[in-house]
């Protein structure tokens, strides 16, 4: 006798409850508006997500095609040694730009100079500054890796093609987010209202709403430094990394990507540093693609981010890939590595 199957319990299937926002949809949503600059943000944040994609794609297939993975030989503008996907994913986000008719420059951890669209800038106005791959190093090992990006708007002429109006301080930033690829791919921005989460459905190739006004906790019990640094470290964040080995509760993470560990700070609340060293006392993170981006959505979500002694967000550059040192996430977490950071001054 054949078997009559029970009806599917579709409730169990989350996406279907879902009212699926889209990442467009949900910027003029923000905006409450269809106005020229509305309608401009909606369609760069678009554009991000359809970098994003790109390389998401790309990573998911990587142990499977040739000449993805691996180092290129070169040394970029920073000194590193260049991947071969930090140049893949550099030219996706240029591809994806150059077509928008939006975007006149990008600048990028890989690029020394800006790189111009002369044909987009008599309507586009904005600048996209990025890190295309940021935790590089855990490329060829298929660990968590991370996109970050941020808008300006371009101010003045540019003519000389110096980009010194780039040159201004985090607060400038129209939008800013980054792409996590984990085990999902998240997208997660910023336009100053609140930070909102999406994840990549690649069912239906879209970023589909999955959190909205994501608050950081006022404290978290992690941790987030590279403590290989240790020594090369001033005394006073050692003196910070003895207070949390002592007191019960805390716990260290350490991705190598630093977008991976703002997510879990941002989802779970604690702290990440990277703090300078006695030969590199400006650190090793870029201001104006690395902490200024994610200083905006961590403020956006209630959090701070400080060099240790100015916010980040008012940092003013004197140079495009100028490195400042970071202290982000917890509101509560960051005032207490100030404490230690005070105590020694
Ligand atoms: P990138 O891959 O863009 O050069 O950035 C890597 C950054 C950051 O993501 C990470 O937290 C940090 O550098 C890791 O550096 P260490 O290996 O020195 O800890
Ligand atoms: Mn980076
Ligand atoms: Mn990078």
């Amino acid at each position: 006798m054949t078997q009559v199957s029970e009806p599917l319990d579709l409730s169990t299937d989350k996406t279907l409850d879902r009212d699926c926002t889209t990442l467009s949809r949900h910027v003029l949503q923000q905006l409450q508006s269809f106005g020229p600059d509305a309608q401009d943000l909606s369609a760069l944040m678009n554009r991000i997500a359809l970098a994003g994609k790109l390389i998401a794609r790309h990573f998911s297939r990587a142990g499977l095609m040739e000449d993805v993975l691996g180092f290129t030989g070169d040394v970029n503008v920073q000194g590193e040694s260049v991947k071969k996907m930090d140049v893949y994913a550099n030219e996706v986000f240029i591809s994806v730009f150059k077509q928008s008719g939006l975007v006149c420059r990008l600048a990028s951890e890989e690029m020394e100079k800006p790189y111009y669209i002369p044909e987009n800038c008599p309507i586009g106005r904005y600048t996209l500054l990025y890190d295309p791959i940021d935790g590089s190093s855990n490329t060829d090992i298929n660990l968590s890796l991370g996109s970050i990006f941020s808008i300006r708007q371009q101010e003045g002429t540019d003519l000389d093609g110096e980009a010194k109006d780039l040159l201004n301080h985090g607060r400038k930033q129209l939008a800013a987010g980054y792409i996590l690829y984990g085990p999902s791919t998240m997208l997660v921005y910023s336009i100053g209202k609140g930070v909102h989460f999406f994840t990549l459905d690649p069912s239906l190739g879209e970023f589909i709403l999955t959190e909205e006004n994501v608050k950081i906790p006022d404290h978290g019990a992690v941790y987030s430094v590279n403590e290989g640094n240790f020594w090369q470290w001033d005394e006073s964040y050692r003196e910070y990394i003895r207070y949390v080995h002592r007191t019960e509760g805390y716990t260290a993470r350490y991705s190598g990507a630093m977008v991976s560990d703002i997510h879990r700070t941002l989802v779970q609340g604690g702290v990440f540093l990277y703090p300078g060293t006695l030969k590199k006392p400006e650190g090793k993170l870029r201001l104006l693609y690395e902490s200024a981006p994610l200083a905006f959505l961590i403020e956006q979500a209630g959090g701070r981010a400080t060099t240790g002694t100015e916010e980040i967000l008012d940092v003013v550059p004197k140079q495009l890939h100028q490195r400042t040192p970071l202290i982000i996430g917890s509101k509560e977490d960051v005032a207490k590595v100030e404490s230690f950071l005070k105590k020694n001054d």
